[in-house]
């Protein structure tokens, strides 16, 4: 066995939630309404129509949660900002009842000794810019967004030192726009493209005003799915190759060295689909102040792919996200790869593959490929979770699975990699966006389910006490 070197002394162990998984209170305050909001209220998108009106109530009950949090020991804690709290129309002027309950937040968490990390944006756009201009379609979401992210540096920096821009760009990018998802709910690779090109521009430019004018770091939330081939058949490493540059290094090359890989340039070209870059565009991507401090891993599973003839290319489909086991499709890009079974791997209750190893390759191949340390800003276990009659969840599966993963990044430390934290996905149960409350991640179970919110009572599970010694050892006791 390798000898493993110990977890750094200010290690950030933690965990993380997004304000519409949590909050609740959507309309209270002042509040404006999300895309997410009115997303939900769609005839058949979400788990049994399930959406983030009450959620866990957080709102109300964020200092309940605060000294659970600190009771299990979190050095740290992730949570994203509702940017229709701060602005409930995206622009204009600010809203003090929302300033005010982060900031009390933030205060909370430090009384507690828990460093609040910040995401910006967890993809609960306001629906103001979706009807103005349609979002993030447009350059005009460019100064919005800079706008807000300032507020938030002006008000929190003085506390705040860790900044997480946009949560999972290629998620709610290719959700949005190319799956039909979320919202705004379109189809088309073109317009994908071009707003994914319009958020990286809203990225770098938040990330430069921040590096202009405050202290701190700040980086991007990816979701990184490393890619594996089904076999050593040349064909198949060529489409493992492709499906990497595709779901990942498109996003990871303009966020650390801030140009579009060629291949993809290449082929966005040939299908007419290339978004429009300016020398601007390209000036702004390739400032050196526009580049992260770290970047944000959100880690749940490997992918693996097989080449995919044109003649008979499967297309892109959309993921199994709110199926039932047993029920995924094929997806992937004709004349580049479609995804295969990984018949070494065991999935979750919703068909997401097991894969702890998987990330110490992620954490080495960012290592690797962009020289950043790496802030794991997710990975956790979605499962049906059972309250036994005394309040206790007996959610052995769930400490299996972190335990491998943590012994995962112990390893890839070990290997060199410089890694900053691991907030787990969720500390709390949340709204899992599309499969409702069924779906559970926390250490904390919150007693509510689709219809019935009960009395959205808090109880800590087994692996809640699981990770209490894992962070009151740093990481030596798993
Ligand atoms: C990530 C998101 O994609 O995965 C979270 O950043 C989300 O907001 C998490 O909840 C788990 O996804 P799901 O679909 O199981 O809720």
């Amino acid at each position: 066995h390798k000898k493993l070197k110990s977890f750094p002394k200010d290690f950030l162990w933690g965990s993380a939630s997004a304000a519409y998984q949590i909050e609740g209170a959507y309309r209270e305050d002042g509040k404006g309404l999300s895309v997410w909001d009115q997303f939900v209220r769609i005839p058949g998108k979400t788990f049994k129509g399930t959406n983030g009106d009450v959620a866990v109530d957080h709102y109300h009950r964020y200092h309940e949660d605060v000294e659970l949090m600190a009771k299990a020991g979190l050095k740290a804690y992730r949570f994203s900002i509702a940017w229709t709290r701060i602005f409930p129309n995206g622009n204009g002027e600010a809203s003090a009842a929302g300033i005010k309950f982060y900031s009390d937040l933030i205060d909370d968490l430090i009384a507690h000794n828990i460093e609040p990390l910040v995401t910006i944006y967890h993809w609960d756009l306001p629906q103001a810019l979706q009807d103005e201009y349609q979002g993030w379609e447009s350059r005009q979401i460019i100064p919005d967004f800079v706008n807000y992210a300032k507020t938030l540096f002006e008000n929190y920096g003085d506390r705040v030192k860790h900044w997480v821009t946009l949560n999972e760009q290629n998620v709610f990018i290719q959700h949005g726009y190319l799956m039909a998802s979320h919202p705004p709910a379109v189809k088309d690779p073109k317009r994908m493209y071009a707003a994914n090109h319009i958020a990286n521009l809203a990225n770098a430019a938040a990330t430069k005003y921040f590096h202009e004018h405050f202290d701190g770091e700040i980086g991007p939330s990816f979701a990184y799915s490393p890619v594996y081939a089904v076999n050593a058949d040349p064909e198949n490493q060529l489409a493992a190759d492709n499906a990497e540059q595709f779901n990942s290094y498109y996003w990871m090359d303009i966020y650390a060295y801030g140009h579009y890989p060629d291949a993809i340039r290449q082929w966005q070209e040939e299908q007419g689909i290339a978004p429009e870059i300016t020398a601007e565009d390209a000036a702004l991507l390739a400032d050196p102040l526009a580049r992260p401090d770290f970047m944000g891993l959100n880690y749940y599973q490997t992918a693996t792919v097989q080449a995919n003839p044109l003649a008979d290319g499967i297309g892109l489909a959309p993921e199994n996200t709110t199926g039932k086991k047993g029920t995924k499709q094929e997806s992937g890009i004709p004349g580049l790869f479609k995804s295969a079974t990984n018949d070494y791997l065991q999935t979750t209750d919703w068909d997401w593959n097991i894969d702890p190893v998987g990330l110490r390759i992620a954490l080495r191949r960012i290592n690797s490929r962009y020289h950043l340390p790496v802030l794991i800003t997710e990975n956790g276990l979605g499962a049906f979770d059972t309250l036994e009659s005394s309040h206790e969840i007996h959610d052995d599966y769930r400490i299996h699975f972190l335990r491998e993963h943590v012994k995962a990044i112990h390893e890839a430390i070990s290997d060199g990699v410089q890694v900053v934290g691991y907030t787990t996905w969720s500390f709390t149960d949340l709204l899992s966006w599309l499969n409702g409350y069924q779906k559970r991640y926390g250490f904390v179970y919150v007693d509510r389910d689709e219809q019935d919110e009960r009395e959205l009572a808090r109880y800590p599970k087994d692996s809640f006490y699981w990770y209490e010694q894992v962070i009151a050892t740093n990481g030596e006791d798993l």
